[in-house]
């Protein structure tokens, strides 16, 4: 049975979907989380669409077994591969992240927009379908990070090898005269201050982490399930049931905690857990 004390849930193939979870908590500090990071099973971006929905109705499985309330797929590969699916298989609100093409589209001045993005996404029929409604006339140049995610699993996010591998992606983009960029990856935040430092100030980086904490936020609304309870630095601490409901972080690994931890914001008190059974 859900309800609003329960918690949201959040899955990815790692620990690219924090830069999700960091939105939607910013928006809604009221919330309690429980976050899974698939890492063992990362690159999702690399696996088949069967491979990749399997895994995600896995990591559902387990957040649902936790109590969630709703599931953000904090995977741009998982949600064009298995969200339709998903949707038919669970009696349970998710929301998605996809590339931001509409934006990019509707603001480009040059008609040139470069996403970055998985090689499972760029090959989704959702995806396809997006850019089809959405960026008639704008020319959408795709390039798959391949080896980015990899990477950032390992722990890097600067670095030789990072700053070289986007250079070789990001470069050809600025030569054809892109003027937006579109992080389609949860992963690819984490490299906006080496991508920075290879792209001129003029092409703006563009991801959709803050529209899904916004349609976090709504769907919560319209179902009823958005918590009561107030975070301890609010003057008020709501007090249901006569017990005092602070919102509490969860987050469950199968790779590296302490890896998954760098990509958690520091101030945030969280419980960090390796699980086997993900
Ligand atoms: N973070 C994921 C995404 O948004 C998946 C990356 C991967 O595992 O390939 O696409």
């Amino acid at each position: 049975m859900r309800n609003s004390f329960g918690p949201i849930g959040f899955f990815d193939s790692g620990v690219g979907g924090t830069s999700v979870w960091s939105a939607v908590h910013t928006l809604l500090p009221n919330e309690s989380t429980i976050y899974v990071a698939d890492s063992v099973h990362a690159p999702y971006g690399e696996r088949s669409k069967e491979e990749i929905l399997a895994l995600s109705i896995k990591n559902t499985d387990f957040l649902i077994s936790k109590g969630c309330k709703l599931i953000v797929v904090a995977c741009n590969t998982a949600t064009t591969n298995a969200i339709a699916e998903l949707r038919e298989k669970y009696n349970m609100p998710f929301i998605g992240i996809e590339p931001a093409i509409k934006p990019a589209a509707l603001q480009t001045q040059t008609g040139k927009v470069g996403l970055l993005a998985t090689k499972g996404t760029l090959g989704s029929a959702l995806f396809h379908k997006t850019v089809h409604e959405n960026a008639v006339g704008v020319e959408i140049i795709e390039q798959e990070g391949t080896g980015l995610v990899a990477l950032i699993e390992g722990g890097f996010a600067e670095g030789d090898e990072v700053y070289q591998l986007l250079e070789s992606y990001l470069l050809p983009m600025k030569e054809k005269g892109i003027d937006r960029l579109v992080l389609g990856c949860t992963h690819y935040p984490f490299l906006i201050p080496a991508i920075k430092k290879i792209l001129p100030k003029h092409i703006e980086i563009i991801d959709a982490a803050g529209a899904v904490a916004k349609q976090t936020k709504n769907i919560l609304e319209k179902e009823g399930l958005l918590s009561v309870i107030k975070a301890s630095n609010s003057v008020e601490v709501l007090e249901n049931d006569g017990r005092n409901h602070e919102p509490k972080h969860v987050f469950y690994s199968n790779g590296s905690t302490a890896v998954l931890k760098r990509f958690i914001p520091a101030l945030v008190e969280v419980k960090l857990l390796y699980s086997s059974d993900l």
